[in-house]
């Protein structure tokens, strides 16, 4: 089905933003939005608040406000799972064994430093498309997935 998603470039490949982006489109998803922002920790929090309490929790969202981020609004068929098979499993040690030519695989380091973000399911994609494009209209009344 034609889903939107949340896709993120954090700060450790912002660098190599572009080819990310180059990625995105051969692979047939369009990017429909897109900005470049410097979170401050304050929003960083907010966007990672369902990781709150997590051991890794604080050294997250200092390193997605340490410098600029591209996101990006991505749309196509299942657009969720589509860019989150692209971008391959959260740490990029792992993703270089089982998904070597994954974006984690070749632009990250490793569970926290892995290059991209990518929202979880069709709620989350909703929720986190709303938090970066205030404005953006989501004209998809499907609400499972
Ligand atoms: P992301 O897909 O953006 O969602 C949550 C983020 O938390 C994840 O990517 C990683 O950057 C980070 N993360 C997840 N697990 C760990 C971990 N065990 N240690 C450090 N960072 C983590």
């Amino acid at each position: 089905v034609f889903q939107v998603t949340l896709a993120m470039v954090k700060p450790d490949a912002i660098d190599r933003a572009d080819d990310i982006v180059d990625r995105v489109l051969a692979s047939g998803l369009a990017v429909l939005n897109r900005r470049r922002v410097r979170l401050t920790l304050e929003q960083s929090t907010e966007l990672y608040m369902e990781h709150y309490g997590k051991s890794f929790f604080t050294e997250l969202v200092a390193f997605m406000s340490s410098g600029p981020v591209l996101v990006m609004v991505l749309a196509g068929n299942d657009a969720v799972s589509a860019w989150r098979d692209l971008i391959g499993p959260t740490d990029s040690v792992k993703a270089r064994e089982v998904a070597p030519k994954s974006i984690r695989a070749l632009f990250g380091t490793d569970n926290r430093l892995n290059a991209v973000h990518g929202s979880d399911s069709l709620l989350s994609a909703y929720r986190e498309i709303k938090f970066f494009f205030p404005t953006f209209v989501v004209a998809d009344t499907q609400e499972s997935g």
